[in-house]
């Protein structure tokens, strides 16, 4: 086991063991291969440079209560990164592919697999970018497939469940109407760089992006999605621009279970005032709680126009916390599988 300090982890990059990779060319793939060179070698013309060809996907390894090792919806980031790399007009993995290069992943990096109890968990970063070498607007015919990893902790760098404040994107979007907020392509995460800067400069841990054609409605998170709890009701946005969160959506059959509503829906910005919670959800930030949300006219002014306290406040909500529980103690194998959702490893 690598030696680090497990309860200390946060989100961010740690050089473990071996990456995994595959290559496509001439319409087919190359094994899956393991291994320790972590430097990439193709064209500087590779259409990743100019035109961001590129998707990825995140999802967790966990090791159990019970010593089993778990990866969490695997498939269903299969079928996202197929979703992302098919609007990009890339070659993608099957899912099968997809599964299999993950649980080598974890098991050719198995010393940086967290121990269970410290909250920790191995962070997966599949991504596909296209490498041939280019000059025009193209799609790319020669894509690396890759799986690396990470040991981590939360994402923000706080203790697990600590709520932190946001801010409204009122002057900048991360998506356009009829655009691609609805694929995880790395170029959705470039144009949140500059607001996100903006934002953690004046102390704020998240953004809130807007729906980008009115600008009316709450759509997420630049890291992840929204959900609100307003009485027995769990609250998240419908909306084409928001990327489908696989926790999202694994959250709100758990809200089913525990005899919620559950309501995907248009969210107007102004219902922030009704709601009891409020957490942006994902798998790196799994649920994490937001006590304050800020309405600016722009991210550079200085003037606040309304500041939305929530009211669960520097807590986390006893809704989000029974919901955090509960998909943890799935992950964890402390709680019954009873969607099936984990694949031992
Ligand atoms: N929204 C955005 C913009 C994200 O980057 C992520 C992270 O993947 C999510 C939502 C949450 O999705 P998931 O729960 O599938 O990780
Ligand atoms: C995830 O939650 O897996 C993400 O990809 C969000 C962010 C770290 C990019």
């Amino acid at each position: 086991m690598a030696e680090l300090d497990w309860s200390n982890l946060s989100f961010q990059y740690r050089k473990t063991e071996a990456i995994i990779v595959s290559y496509y060319k001439d319409g087919q793939w190359s094994p899956l291969a393991a291994t320790k060179d972590f430097d990439f070698h193709f064209s500087a013309f590779a259409g990743v440079f100019h035109y961001a060809n590129a998707c990825f996907e995140g999802l967790k390894a966990f090791r159990g209560a019970d010593g089993k090792i778990r990866l969490f919806r695997p498939d269903e980031n299969a079928k996202r990164i197929r979703r992302s790399g098919g609007h990009l007009d890339m070659a993608v993995p099957s899912e099968e592919m997809f599964i299999e290069a993950c649980m080598m992943c974890v098991r050719e990096n198995i010393e940086y697999l967290p121990p269970y109890g410290y909250g920790a968990s191995m962070y997966l970063r599949p991504v596909l970018i296209g490498i041939n070498p280019q000059l025009g607007i193209a799609s790319s015919t020669e894509v690396l497939f890759a799986v690396m990893c990470a040991p981590v902790g939360t994402y923000s760098g706080a203790k697990i469940l600590t709520p932190g404040t946001a801010v409204l994107a009122r002057n900048y979007d991360r998506a356009a109407p009829n655009g691609t907020g609805a694929f995880k392509i790395a170029a959705n995460y470039a144009t949140s760089l500059h607001p996100y800067n903006l934002a953690h400069r004046q102390g704020y841990r998240e953004l809130l992006f807007l729906d980008p054609a009115t600008k009316t409605r709450i759509d997420e998170f630049g890291s992840s999605n929204f959900l609100a709890i307003k009485g027995n009701t769990y609250v998240t946005p419908l909306s084409d621009s928001v990327l489908p969160s696989i926790t999202n959506k694994t959250l709100q059959t758990v809200a089913s279970d525990f005899g919620m509503t559950v309501e995907k829906r248009v969210v107007p910005v102004e219902e922030i005032a009704e709601f009891d919670e409020v957490n942006a959800c994902g798998t790196a930030v799994v649920i994490t709680p937001v006590c304050s949300i800020d309405d600016k006219p722009t991210l550079e002014s200085t003037e606040v126009t309304r500041t939305y306290h929530i009211p669960s406040g520097d807590e986390c909500g006893k809704v989000s916390r029974k919901l955090y529980d509960r998909i943890r103690g799935i992950q964890d194998g402390l709680e019954e599988d009873t969607h099936g959702w984990c694949f031992e490893l």
